[in-house]
């Protein structure tokens, strides 16, 4: 897709921080950012070798035992003036995003204003995080002389990993709860994303966050991926991306605590009684914001006989009204970031279509530019009910019963979230303890939002459990203190 039009407002190139000291790019080592709206170049990045990967983690080490002995309260004082000043900042940094991934420009705005609550929310509840304390004689055949006091003290460096549908929020999300618990965080962006990600850490810098305590290296995965994942220097790894790249970096990572948000084929279960109106916009909006590229999108509907005509209508209606073009226009569907992406979700149109399914709306595309498509009558024999697209597609499939609905939605690989929209709400909470995925919402879009609640998946979709408190917590170790009591005479009756 070619547009014209304002120009960006990426950051400095011709330098790159190493180690936390500021080092002249060089022009062999420049990986180049082209925007998939218009395949401008938007900046570049530096590409680190695997010898300065070693020096970022080195400075890490040195950096993070000050860091941690700081009071809890410095840290996140730290945050706090970090999230005013990102928010203060939101313009500048949401153009460069909508450049580097295409996402429309009020959502790029809306993500690092996101961002910036996160990282407040965050600060306010590591103040908050309390150990426990235990006397031996709850066990059997034990006295009360011993005391144990469990508290939480930090991994070491955190390796942080976001993807590239949220490099600011995502990225966010996994450094504030690392930093308010006392680690040192090397982050390594997306490459699309990685000049908002960047601009993200200079402000940091700004508020007095040490650069040694937050580093991020840039580069080609295929190049530097690998030697950051099996660093001896990562005491954690919390990765946001693909189902297959998650499980090949839990294979090589070895026994490294690891938080792993993965792929997701959410469905959208809408029964005999739903309101089918209100289920269609949810729908909609589930499926085809960003363009479907976000792993909680609802990525397939199920919905019973009874009411799929309706609800196809209903779909189709709303789906149309979608604006496509220039996320700068804030169109609401924008070029795909990876072009692959657009390709196989046009591969995967077409095969339903030639085995019988029927596209509703849509279908086409131009280069990385796919208009929402909404497929009926997809059935189990096609890859359209089981493989994640990223990309707007949106597969119906019809069922005959609640209970078909949910052998459906269990048959997947995957398991992050389900929407149920029903009016019945005993069948709701019957139907959600049969889903086995993470989160089920009723009568609602898949989210992961509002970031406090708990975020997680079961199977292919990830490991461990994320959110304002559940990050804070898998940022850190229990360490337990026993104190051996020994009778002492008081001197006297008390
Ligand atoms: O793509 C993965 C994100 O965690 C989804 O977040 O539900 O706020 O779009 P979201």
């Amino acid at each position: 897709m070619t547009t014209t039009g304002e120009t960006n407002t990426a950051p400095p190139t011709s330098r790159y921080r190493l180690a936390g000291h500021w080092r002249e790019a060089r022009p062999e080592q420049e990986l180049k950012v082209l925007s998939p709206v218009d395949g401008s170049a938007v900046g570049s990045v530096h590409e680190f070798t695997v010898a300065e990967v070693d020096e970022v983690f080195a400075a890490a080490r040195r950096a993070r035992g000050a860091w941690a002995a700081r009071p809890l309260t410095e840290r996140t004082g730290l945050l706090h003036r970090f999230a005013d000043l990102l928010a203060q900042n939101a313009d500048p940094i949401a153009r460069v995003l909508t450049m580097e991934i295409a996402k429309p420009c009020n959502d790029a705005k809306d993500e690092v204003v996101r961002s910036a609550d996160y990282i407040r929310h965050t600060a306010e509840d590591a103040l908050r995080l309390v150990g426990e304390t235990q006397f031996s004689d709850a066990f059997p055949g034990q006295a009360r002389n011993k005391l144990a006091i469990a508290h939480r003290v930090p991994v070491g460096t955190v390796l942080a990993i976001p993807p590239f549908n949220y490099p600011v929020n995502l990225a966010v999300s996994k450094i504030a709860p690392a930093l308010a618990t006392g680690n040192a965080v090397v982050l390594k962006p997306p490459s699309h994303g990685a000049l908002s990600a960047l601009m993200m850490c200079e402000l940091a810098y700004q508020v007095g966050i040490p650069p040694t305590v937050l580093q991020a290296v840039t580069g080609r995965g295929s190049r530097i991926g690998d030697h950051l994942v099996t660093h001896a220097g990562v005491d954690l790894i919390t990765f946001t991306g693909s189902s297959g790249t998650g499980t090949a970096l839990a294979r090589k990572a070895g026994m490294v605590p690891l938080l792993l948000e993965l792929g997701g084929k959410d469905p959208a279960i809408v029964l005999d009684d739903a309101d089918v109106e209100a289920a269609a916009a949810d729908i909609v909006s589930g499926a085809f914001a960003y363009s479907g590229q976000r792993c909680t999108a609802v990525k397939r509907v199920l919905v019973t006989r009874v009411v799929a005509d309706d609800l196809v209508a209903a779909i189709v209606r709303r789906t149309a009204r979608l604006t496509v073009g220039d996320p700068r226009d804030n169109a609401r569907i924008t070029p795909l970031v990876d072009p692959e992406a657009a390709a196989e979700a046009e591969r995967m149109t077409k095969d339903a279509e030639a085995a019988g399914a029927v596209v509703v709306h849509g279908g086409g595309r131009e280069g990385n530019l796919m208009r929402p498509t909404v497929v009926d009558h997809v059935t189990e024999d096609m890859d359209l009910a089981w493989v994640e697209p990223f990309a707007p597609v949106l597969p119906v499939i019809r069922v005959g019963s609640a209970a078909e609905a949910v052998r459906l939605a269990n048959r997947s690989e995957y398991g992050l979230q389900a929407a149920v929209f029903t009016c019945d709400i005993d069948m709701a909470i019957q139907l959600a303890a049969r889903l086995d995925v993470g989160t089920v919402q009723v009568n609602g879009r898949t989210a992961r939002g509002p970031d406090h609640f708990p975020f997680l998946g079961t199977k292919a979709s990830g490991m461990g459990t994320q959110g304002v408190r559940p990050s804070i917590e898998a940022m850190t170790r229990v360490k337990s203190l026993v104190v051996n009591l020994r009778e002492k005479d008081l001197g006297g009756r008390t």
